[in-house]
């Protein structure tokens, strides 16, 4: 039986901040591959079973490449032309362009290496706690903690200098937040461009020990590099930061959780798993079929759109049982949050180690943390949004 979704939910259900949209849902429970014509006439399809979006993941002959993405699920782009991705930017590409520049890199992000920078994190968190205490009771925990503690790890690993880092990171929010204008966010987009070109050359006449530094010492182009530099910096400021800002939401919505949690700090790399799991933030993906592939049933034709509903898969109830509930316990992994296969998250250790030392640092700090307004005052994001998460949280707690 082909079951069909006719249009892309815009909203989640009200008072439903942490699941997705019920339409997808739904959509699950019929099957887990659905046909989803795009507004633009193209018959795509939308896949929000686990098994089946984590096979596509791990597919070669599905594609990310960008000049193939030319349906949007909500918007009739009409019959565009997509360029291909910009040199550098390989999260829309395909392998062996892919692996020229995820290659390098990924020695640069290894578990190993991330741990050492746990010490690292540790102070930046403690400094904005400290902060936070002192301009309080009340802060707003986006911007005093959520945001500035990954954008801080992130330029200290690029090499961002500290005099930049301002202006630099309210550019990165403009064109990542999806609150600006059209002509704000491409002016934006266009100064982090040649902040990117500047770095770079600056880099190359002059290495320091960070991580773009040490890419100069190949044959990767300025405009290969400087592309590198801007996946790194969108895919690493944005995500971590509405985990911080929305996990704190859901713990505070879940007082026996957050209980448990700072009950046994112990707890906390499984706590992070389930948060990653159950709020899936970077929350859906698109691959092309590159020739006739037979799924579920189907037969998906060369050249058509697939939507991954991620956080949709994450909450299935074949792979995790009671999947809308959030469970710190919970021991089923393999949580689809930071994607599978050639694009799989490559910060994914650095963002663990940031939300380990955060979460159980922000209760340690504050015993009596609550929200300040009503948790339906709370201002999230639109369901449009690439990544999901708040636009600020406002909380306080006893001085
Ligand atoms: C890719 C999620 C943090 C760097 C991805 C993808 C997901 C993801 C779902 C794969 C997209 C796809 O399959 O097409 C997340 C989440 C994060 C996070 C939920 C935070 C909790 C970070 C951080 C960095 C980073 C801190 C910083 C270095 C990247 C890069 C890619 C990527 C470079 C592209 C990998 C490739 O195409 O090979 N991330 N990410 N991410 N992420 Fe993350």
């Amino acid at each position: 039986p082909l079951h069909t979704v006719t249009t892309m939910p815009t909203e989640r259900q009200p008072g439903c901040p942490f699941d997705p949209p019920k339409e997808l849902i739904e959509a699950r429970e019929q099957s887990p591959i659905s046909r989803f014509p795009f507004p633009d006439g193209h018959q795509g399809w939308l896949v929000t079973g686990y098994d089946l979006t984590r096979s596509i993941l791990a597919d070669p002959r599905f594609s990310s490449r960008k000049e193939l993405m030319r349906h949007h699920p909500t918007i009739d782009y009409g019959d565009i032309e997509v360029p291909p991705a910009p040199p550098g930017e390989f999260l829309l590409m395909d392998d062996p362009q892919h692996s020229r520049y995820r290659k390098p890199l990924v020695g640069k992000f290894t578990v190993r290496r991330m741990r050492l920078l746990t010490e690292r994190v540790e102070q930046v968190t403690a400094e904005h706690l400290d902060a936070m205490e002192k301009a309080g009771p009340t802060a707003d925990l986006v911007t005093a903690f959520a945001k500035p503690i990954p954008a801080i790890i992130i330029c200290e690993l690029l090499g961002v200098p500290y005099e930049d880092r301002g202006r630099f990171q309210e550019n990165i929010d403009k064109f990542l937040g999806g609150e600006a204008g059209d002509e704000e966010l491409i002016a934006a987009y266009i100064a982090t461009q040649q902040y990117l070109a500047e770095l770079v050359a600056a880099k190359r006449a002059n290495p320091t020990d960070d991580v773009l530094s040490d890419l100069t010492d190949s044959d990767l182009t300025d405009e290969e590099l400087q592309g590198m530099a801007l996946i790194l910096l969108s895919a690493g400021f944005d995500t971590t930061a509405n985990m911080l800002a929305l996990g704190t939401f859901a713990l505070l919505q879940n007082p026996e959780q957050l209980a448990a949690l700072r009950a046994d700090p112990g707890l906390a790399e499984q706590a992070v798993e389930e948060l990653l799991r159950y709020l899936s933030v970077a929350k859906q993906f698109y691959r092309i079929a590159l020739e006739d592939v037979e799924l579920g049933g189907h037969t998906i034709t060369a050249g058509t759109t697939v939507i991954l509903s991620l956080n949709t898969a994450n909450r299935d109830p074949e792979r995790f049982p009671n999947p809308h509930t959030l469970d710190l316990h919970r021991q089923d992994g393999g949580h689809l949050a930071f994607s599978h296969g050639i694009h799989q998250c490559l910060g994914q250790q650095l963002a663990r180690v940031e939300m380990r030392v955060a979460f159980p640092a922000l209760l340690n700090r504050f015993p009596t943390l609550r929200l300040a307004v009503p948790a339906d005052e709370v201002a999230l994001r639109p369901e449009a949004a690439d990544i999901y998460g708040i636009k600020s949280l406002p909380v306080t707690w006893d001085a």
